[in-house]
């Protein structure tokens, strides 16, 4: 939430700045802006909208220079305008700042400082730090002044701050939002997550909470906040530029969506043994026994995430008979949750940025519980925090909307569950089938973007005019429906439910129209037989359905209106293939309306704020 871009080196700033806040657009995108340092002094630029706007507001300004700071908001105090949008500066335009977070005790600091004869110029948290900063520079030392001002500070922050008495100087800091420091050849870059850097290096440092930097060209310091010296490691990322790019597709979803066969793969890669039929996780290796002895597990997560956290709910209960709870992490974090000795809290967040995540993340290590997270940014927060971990290695996912992050976090899920399983008796024989099948999926996801051309057309059949959609399933296919209607709500705005099928009697039946698509996933299950059921009960109201069903199946035809066939696998795999038509069916219904799909109205990829 909130893209911070920063450089210090031999280069022109303003490119490096504005290439970097497009690559981090997905971040936030309503106002933007950006401050340079050239010979006379820095110059500041604001602009409501997206980048592109702030290119043409910069056309005609003189940007040269090779030291600048440059951000991408998504708001929080004050609405996206102009005077809110960063970098913000002190009474005397000396400092200038941008920031990613949320300060807690902003109204407070404010009063004082307007008390002690501060003005400001915006609603924002923000604008508190530059002036506390301004309050407690002396001479040119403005790494001591950030400290000090952080000090006063309550809430999260990741900041990058220039003053005019240090010509060369970015001081970074962070407190709960990621700040990551690119190290170039006698240059510094600085930026929320490393997509806005791989293009320039590889070489990244990892800032940690209560922490700063001070960047110049010819060499970088790190301290704690309260003053300790720190030392930083260089890791090496094995992003490259080929992997944030569009690559032929309109659209990172698109590209993200098809990219699934692969990313799906990359998933399970190296991490399957046949021979000994077994599952390696390396990185839950060094739990060893409190791992594969655990009691019960808690799931905790946010958004789709938690619908892949329901999927894990019942691999893990099938497959390894180990009770699972999912939790919401925005309730988890606030309620009273009863944690037993013999509980693993596992997260789950693609970003691995999510502030609520990360409070749950916390909570549990708080309640002296084993903390696993799946995440996908490596190096990220939570994969940072948490006491052991698996990456879905799905390479950057830009669509604000996730997708492949979804069907990789259900494989990771499936290997859990066959690791688990396998320790509690699951033979050779069963650990061989499974693995299989999840060795056929990658190509069965592949035909399943075959019917892309179909769902096309059934975006135009009953999306044309329908402002309301159900989605139902049941089973494995229950949390598959929850993440069809997030989808199609989040991208077209059409608003969507998901329900288990079986309750939709117990209330949504009343919404059933004949302009009210209802999407059906129905593959030939376990309950298979009971979803018929429910399927006909909405034909019976004059209620459309589009099902999603197992290749073969004749009957179902008779039922809905439009089938869309996926191939037939066992029951926990299903919903890596099943999702997918619902993935295309939200976008082309998105794009079909004219809607920005990589960065739809009011969200962001990376949540930040609680
Ligand atoms: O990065 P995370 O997986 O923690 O993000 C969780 C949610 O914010 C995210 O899944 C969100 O719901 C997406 N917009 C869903 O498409």
């Amino acid at each position: 939430m909130c893209g911070i871009v920063g450089y210090t080196g031999k280069r022109c700033a303003r490119d490096i700045l504005i290439e970097g806040l497009k690559r981090l657009e997905y971040r936030g995108y309503d106002s933007s802006g950006i401050a340079v340092r050239g010979p006379g002094g820095i110059t500041c630029t604001r602009s409501v909208g997206r980048i592109a706007d702030l290119e043409k507001q910069i056309a005609g300004i003189d940007l040269a220079g090779s030291v600048g700071i440059a951000h991408t908001r998504w708001a929080t105090h004050g609405a996206p305008t102009q005077a809110n949008a960063h970098p913000h500066t002190d009474c005397s335009a000396n400092v200038y700042l941008v920031h990613n977070g949320v300060i807690e005790n902003c109204d407070k600091l404010k009063a004082q400082l307007e008390q002690e004869g501060h003005t400001f110029t915006s609603e924002t948290d923000t604008e508190v730090i530059a002036h506390l900063v301004e309050k407690y520079l002396e001479g040119d030392d403005l790494a001591a002044a950030v400290q000090q001002a952080l000090k006063r500070i309550i809430g999260t922050f990741g900041i990058a701050v220039m003053c005019r008495q240090c010509p060369d100087t970015i001081v970074v800091a962070r407190n709960g939002s990621p700040i990551v420091i690119g190290v170039g050849d006698d240059e510094y870059y600085v930026a929320s997550d490393v997509s806005a850097l791989v293009e320039h290096t590889r070489q990244i440092i990892y800032l940690d909470d209560n922490e700063i930097a001070i960047l110049k060209p010819d060499g970088f310091r790190s301290l704690t906040i309260d003053n300790v010296p720190t030392t930083k490691k260089v890791t090496e990322v094995d992003w490259d530029i080929e992997m944030i790019g569009l690559n032929n597709f309109d659209t990172f979803m698109a590209k993200e969506i098809h990219e699934q066969p692969e990313t799906v793969r990359a998933a399970f890669r190296g991490r399957l043994y046949r021979e000994q039929c077994e599952v390696r996780l390396g990185g839950l290796m060094d739990l060893g026994d409190t791992f594969l002895d655990a009691r019960r597990i808690i799931i905790s997560a946010c958004g789709t995430a938690w619908h892949s956290a329901l999927i894990g709910e019942c691999m893990i209960e099938d497959i390894a008979r180990v009770p699972v709870e999912v939790e919401y992490a925005s309730e988890f974090r606030y309620r009273n949750p009863i944690i037993e000795p013999g509980t693993i809290v596992l997260v789950i967040s693609q970003s691995g940025e999510t502030a609520d995540t990360l409070a749950a993340l916390n909570e549990a290590k708080r309640r002296g519980v084993p903390v696993l997270a799946i995440s996908n940014v490596v190096g990220s927060t939570i994969a940072r925090e948490s006491d052991a971990g698996v990456y879905i290695h799905a390479g950057p996912e830009i669509g604000v909307a996730s997708t492949k992050a979804f069907t990789s976090q259900m494989v990771v899920l499936y290997l859990i569950s066959l690791m688990l399983g396998r320790a509690r008796g699951v033979g050779a024989a069963e650990g061989i089938k499974m693995i299989q099948a999840l060795e056929n999926i990658p190509d069965q996801i592949s035909k399943v973007l075959e019917v892309e051309s179909q769902v096309q057309h059934l975006a135009e059949k009953y999306y044309r005019k329908a402002e309301n959609s159900l989605f139902l399933g049941r089973g494995y296919s229950f949390p598959i429906a929850l993440e069809g209607a997030l989808k199609l709500k989040e991208i077209s705005y059409v608003h969507a439910e998901g329900y288990p099928a079986a309750e939709m009697k117990h209330g949504p039946i009343a919404l059933i129209t004949p302009d009210m698509p209802v999407v059906f996933i129905a593959v030939q299950d376990s309950i298979y037989d009971k979803i018929l059921v429910n399927m006909k009960e909405v034909k019976a109201r004059g209620g459309k359905v589009i099902a999603i069903a197992t290749e073969g199946d004749a009957l179902i035809n008779n039922i809905a209106d439009d089938v869309v066939y996926v191939p037939d696998a066992p029951e926990p795999l299903t919903p890596l293939l099943t999702v997918v038509p619902l993935q295309l069916l939200a976008y082309h219904v998105a794009t079909m309306k004219g809607c920005d799909v990589d960065k739809p109205r009011n969200l962001a990829k990376s949540v930040t704020v609680e």
